[in-house]
């Protein structure tokens, strides 16, 4: 297995991938297939490639060549926000699954963020329902700090979305959690 950033010469595959993932799993991610299944390639590679801004980046598991899933990292660059990251859209091919391929993107997501400067936590949204995906980001560490209800439509049916946090840096003085 190899874990790298995604560049544009990964747009077929990615693409590929990112259907079967919309078509197969379509509670698990706010876009839905049809929003995505007419994208160019030289579009699917523009938004793939790493912003030059650093605000978003991808990372891919690889079986040899073959690509075997994703997630992305994003970096809001506000200032008053450029401690925080999220990570987002993560999917594993169906044959690839419970194989480990999950938790090292998922680690590997979590320690690109750890060495940006100034940054202190990592966030994440999950479908209340995908008792998989909260298990490995609670096996990572990330703890449930809240939940939207009926975050999500999918073909009428409403879902909750949970909200999780991983602390790479313990809260200091500076942390306010509460109002005054
Ligand atoms: C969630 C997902 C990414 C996990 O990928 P994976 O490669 O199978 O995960 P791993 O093999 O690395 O599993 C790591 C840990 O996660 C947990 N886990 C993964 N799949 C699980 C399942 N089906 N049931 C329970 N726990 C599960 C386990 O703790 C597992 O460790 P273990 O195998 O030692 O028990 C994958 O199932 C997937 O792509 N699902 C569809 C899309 C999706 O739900 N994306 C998340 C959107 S928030």
């Amino acid at each position: 297995m190899t874990i790298r950033l995604l560049s544009g010469k990964d747009a077929l595959a990615y693409q590929t991938l990112r259907l079967l993932a919309l078509k197969e799993n379509p509670a698990a991610f706010s876009a839905s297939y049809e929003d995505e299944v007419n994208r160019s390639l030289d579009d699917v590679a523009a938004r793939i490639s790493p912003a030059a801004d650093g605000s978003v980046f991808m990372l891919g598991a690889f079986d040899a060549d073959n690509m075997a899933g994703f997630v992305a990292v994003i970096h809001p660059q506000r200032a008053k926000l450029r401690h925080c990251t999220e990570v987002a859209g993560m999917f594993v091919a169906p044959m690839y699954r419970r194989r480990g391929y999950g938790q090292a993107l998922l680690q590997a997501a979590i320690d690109r963020a750890r060495s940006i400067a100034g940054v202190r936590q990592v966030k994440l949204g999950v479908n209340a329902t995908n008792t998989a995906a909260k298990a490995l980001y609670e096996s990572a560490g990330f703890e449930r700090f809240g939940i939207e209800p009926d975050a999500l439509c999918v073909n009428g049916k409403f879902f909750g979305e949970e909200h999780y946090l991983l602390r790479l840096t313990p809260a200091d003085s500076g942390s306010i959690t509460a109002g005054d």
